[in-house]
């Protein structure tokens, strides 16, 4: 059993899952004049949105996370706050998953409170249902159990923080500090559950030597936890 449970999605079920979307949204019959994507998982859904619902008009806002000091909770704000005039238009406000809510919730009710549009609904291609204090208009797959989604457009920095993670959490529970190759990916497969390829693995390797989270000898041809 890996010990993150961790599905990797493909981009064909991507494209799949947002054409699904797009067809419970015209059978409910909302038309929507303008899409706004959630920066930045909402970006490949709401053009492929526009794509399947044949609509020109695409912004976006974007959403940050912030930790506040002494709350172990994470709260939602939006970084780029700004306005439009959106009186008369219909809007589609887009994000790939509504995992707490907190995020799609915010961006709806900044949009329905300073844009003044028509309407403003919400989609995502994913809703945690167990999870979620806010449920989006419109979802194609209710997730009935929390795992992390290893979206094609994340695929990178998900690699290096699950390896960091990896090797920090080793080291804590063992004194390991070195590694081959071989031991990570390895390693990943068994934590994750799932295999996301050499070019990925190797490319994270390196953003990780590059951030100082890992050294890499030519000699011993290991990597060593910077400790
Ligand atoms: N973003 C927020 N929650 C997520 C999840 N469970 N999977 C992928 N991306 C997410």
């Amino acid at each position: 059993m890996p010990r993150v449970k961790t599905k990797l999605v493909s981009w064909e079920e991507i494209v799949d899952w947002s054409m699904h979307l797009a067809d419970i949204i015209i059978r409910d019959n909302y038309r929507p004049d303008l899409l706004v994507a959630v920066s930045r998982g909402g970006f490949v859904p709401a053009r492929l949105l526009c794509d399947f619902l044949g609509v020109e008009n695409l912004m976006s806002i974007q959403s940050q996370h912030w930790t506040e000091a002494a709350k172990a909770e994470e709260r939602a704000i939006l970084k780029f706050p700004y306005n439009i005039d959106a009186s008369g238009l219909r809007i589609l406000v887009v994000d790939d998953i509504v995992d707490t809510g907190e995020t799609l919730a915010l961006a709806r009710n900044y949009i329905r409170d300073h844009w003044r549009p028509l309407e403003a609904k919400t989609a995502a291609l994913q809703w945690i249902s167990p999870v979620a204090k806010f449920k989006p208009d419109y979802y194609y797959i209710e997730v009935k159990e929390w795992i992390w989604f290893q979206y094609p457009w994340t695929r990178l920095e998900d690699t290096y923080q699950f390896i960091k993670r990896m090797l920090t959490e080793t080291y804590k529970e063992t004194g390991k500090t070195e590694w081959t190759y071989e031991e990570i990916v390895g390693g990943f497969r068994e934590w994750y559950g799932i295999d996301v390829g050499d070019e990925y693995y190797k490319r994270a390797l390196k953003v990780l030597v590059e951030k100082g989270i890992i050294t890499y000898s030519e000699n011993t041809k290991k990597y060593k936890i910077v400790v």
